[in-house]
């Protein structure tokens, strides 16, 4: 394979031919190459920019490569270290080896043999820095965040369920984290080294979820050329996560009702019995037990199902976990895009908790994601769509209940004042105009109101 090498190359050698050698046959292999001719020389270029890769020679004056080598490796252990070695004792191979050298070249060195080490050796590097993205990634993906009460309920429900074998339904509007529950009670189970399988019911088609779910025997309908495993088996041992279940058709219903009662299932087409060991968890956006009343959900499948209930809250229940949740997201959006961290100005999560987010979580990833990549350095109040600047729509007029007129004037206006001073950064000038009202007359109303600026 031929890698495109885009990282920083240091040579430390103290003699001089071999550093020029060395630059130009290594020139077009590095984003950046540079040389010196000693250990504390090479220690304080690494400190100013570390390189990925260092080729290092072994004898060197003052400190020797040897000592460097132990030094590279503790400070800077995602780079590697090249070794080259002059009059190669197999001693200071073995020593470099036992260090962490990466690879050890002779005097006198062979072009090819150096280019292919380098080129190894910077794969390495990426690969490693690219499992390294994914891994935070991942483990991003699939943390749950939150410290509002409704959250910490939620994950305390997880932590009590996943450890036994039990049917979790999910509820939750679109958006609200109900495979992140489903995946949580997995990770948490005794199940979790077995497989997590997702199945979205709403997804496929009535006539072929029993042969996605069951598998088929070869022969079994035009097509099945040959046999097929179906979820159910592909979750053996594990978890088998049915979404969306309140799109299942009736006919669907039945037969997953019958392997939730007898734990077999036979492949369609199939004379026999399989035996399944399979934790179903169940989601879905819907209102079930409506469902159940209007005939379209079997009534025996939602209490099979529904053994242990979990609800995942609306975002607009618990508005105070935004803070947390969106400074999350822009970090991982900034590292994502290669970006430096983002400060996000506090006018700006002022605005998003005012929001109704009818999308939940995933329309708030979404708009910080598009916050991160259309803001300059700091993402300011401007850079929150319109969309969720003022929305009264969403108001929640029941918060009133029971309040006199005057106190809900005073509310609203409170919170409309607070409101544009934080987008304007407290600016009282602006904010008066953007008010229609004159700068004494704001000044009153802060007093009146008993608006305090925000750290
Ligand atoms: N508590 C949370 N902390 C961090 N991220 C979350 C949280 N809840 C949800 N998310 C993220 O929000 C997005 C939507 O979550 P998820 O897919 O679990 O929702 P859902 O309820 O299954 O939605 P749908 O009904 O649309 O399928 C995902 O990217 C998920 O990682
Ligand atoms: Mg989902």
């Amino acid at each position: 394979m031929d890698v495109q090498l885009q990282g920083r190359l240091l040579i430390v050698d103290d003699e001089k031919n071999i550093r020029r050698t060395l630059q130009m046959v290594l020139a077009d292999l590095a984003a950046e190459l540079q040389d010196c001719g000693s250990a504390e020389e090479a220690l304080r270029l690494m400190r100013e920019a570390p390189a990925d890769v260092i080729l290092l020679d072994i004898k060197l004056p003052g400190m020797d490569g040897i000592e460097l080598l132990g030094k590279l490796r503790k400070e800077w252990p995602d780079s590697e270290v090249i070794m080259i070695s002059g009059h190669a004792t197999i001693q200071d191979a073995i020593e470099a080896t036992r260090l962490g050298a990466y690879d050890v070249l002779e005097k006198p060195l062979d072009r090819d043999r150096v280019v292919l080490s380098i080129k190894n050796c910077m794969e390495k590097v990426t690969l490693n820095r690219q499992v390294a993205q994914l891994q935070t990634r991942l483990e991003g993906q699939f943390e749950m965040i939150g410290e509002s009460q409704a959250m910490r309920h939620v994950l305390e429900e997880v932590r009590k369920v996943a450890p036994t074998n039990g049917r979790v339904l999910i509820t939750g509007e679109s958006g609200s984290g109900k495979e992140l529950v489903a995946r949580a009670v997995h990770r948490l189970s005794k199940r979790a080294a077995g497989p997590f399988v997702k199945v979205n019911c709403a997804a496929i088609p009535a006539e072929l979820i029993e042969s996605e779910l069951f598998g088929y025997e070869r022969g079994a309908f035009t097509g099945a050329t040959n046999k097929k495993k179906g979820q159910f088996e592909l979750a053996n041992g594990g978890t088998l996560f049915l979404d969306e279940i309140g799109d299942m058709s009736l006919a669907a219903q039945a037969k997953v009702l019958r392997v939730l009662q007898t734990g077999e299932l036979s492949h369609v087409g199939a004379e026999g019995t399989i035996q399944v060991d399979v934790r179903v968890l169940a989601a879905t956006n819907r209102d079930l037990k409506k469902a159940v009343t209007d005939g379209t959900f079997r009534e025996d499948l939602y209490f099979r199902l529904n053994v242990i209930p979990v609800h995942c809250p609306p975002l607009r229940d618990r508005l105070e976990d935004i803070p947390l949740l969106a400074t999350r997201f822009v970090e991982e959006f900034c590292k994502e895009n290669g970006f430096k961290r983002k400060e996000i100005e506090p006018g700006v999560l002022q605005k998003l908790k005012r929001y109704a987010w009818p999308g939940n979580i995933r329309e708030l990833k979404n708009v910080t994601e598009r916050m991160v990549i259309m803001s300059g350095e700091r993402i300011t109040a401007e850079d929150v769509p319109e969309q969720m600047s003022g929305d009264v729509r969403g108001m929640d007029v029941q918060r009133f209940d029971g309040m006199s007129l005057k106190d809900v004037r005073d509310d609203v206006e409170r919170e409309y004042i607070r409101s544009k001073l934080d987008e304007y950064g407290w600016n009282i000038t602006k904010t008066a105009e953007k008010l229609g009202i004159e700068r004494t007359n704001l000044h009153k109303k802060i007093k009146q109101l008993n608006l305090k600026r925000a750290e």
